[in-house]
């Protein structure tokens, strides 16, 4: 059995007053967040997406196996690839019946269907894929623990970063998704988890207007009343 390696950690407290402060600039700018389906054709420089990438694979992860493997997309061919064949799948989803009536009427409100043009026009193509398991060099297979929370999280502190660099998303999750595996050529052990558009959302880019649960709605204080401070009122 392997000894745990220690090292110190102390990050600097801060002031409270600081500390709120930060927290209500960020939950300002993650509130301003909005998936995008109409994007600019502009150009992104890489570099955005390798920093908003580096930042989701801070993300914790179970026995910290981070099993996460992101694959970007810029050419106009893949981007095409892709596209077709997601909207292949889209349709049987949409008009084909593959979709339960339920479903779309959950969906009607957000105003989508089978087609899918930013997966063209955005400057890129990031495709997250969750390993489910790891491969030994002598060809065993090394077992990953809690993948689908682990790559949730990855997913959500790419999305943040991508946010806070003035960037927008989409998670896109056309099903099912193994084409992906076949175009982008990746290993059996990988299965596609989240396909994101990333780029500038276009001039006349619009949005569902949808409405976020308010905080009493999502939170349970427990015991009742515990703590004072109301930070986001
Ligand atoms: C796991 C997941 C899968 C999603 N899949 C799709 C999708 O395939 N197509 C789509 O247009 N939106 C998709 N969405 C986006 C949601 O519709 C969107 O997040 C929701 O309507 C709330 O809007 P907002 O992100 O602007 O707050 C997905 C979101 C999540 C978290």
């Amino acid at each position: 059995m392997p000894e745990p390696h220690l090292i110190p950690y102390h990050p600097a407290r801060r002031p409270e007053a600081d500390m709120l402060s930060s927290g209500r600039e960020f939950f300002a700018l993650m509130n301003g967040r909005r998936s995008v389906r109409h994007f600019a054709p502009d150009p992104v420089p890489r570099e955005l997406i390798e920093l908003a990438i580096a930042t989701a694979s801070t993300a914790p992860s179970g026995a910290h196996r981070q099993p996460w493997r992101f694959v970007v997309v810029g050419d106009s061919d893949t981007k095409c690839r892709i596209r077709l064949a997601a909207e292949a799948e889209e349709r049987q989803f949409y008009e084909g019946g593959r979709a339960p009536e339920a479903w779309l009427t959950a969906l009607a409100p957000l105003g989508t269907g089978w087609e899918k043009p930013y997966l063209e026009t955005a400057p890129w193509l990031v495709v997250v894929f969750a390993q489910l398991h790891g491969v030994a060099a002598d060809g065993q297979l090394i077992p990953n623990y809690y993948v689908k929370e682990s790559v949730g999280i990855a997913c959500g502190l790419f999305i943040a970063a991508l946010q806070n660099a003035g960037l927008a998303t989409l998670p896109h999750t056309p099903s099912p998704m193994r084409f992906l595996s076949e175009i982008l050529g990746r290993p059996e052990n990988e299965k596609p988890f989240v396909l994101f558009p990333v780029g500038y959302p276009a001039a006349d880019a619009q949005v569902p207007d949808l409405r976020r649960k308010s905080l009493a709605e999502v939170v349970v204080w427990h015991p009742a009343g515990s703590g004072s401070a109301k930070a986001t009122a």
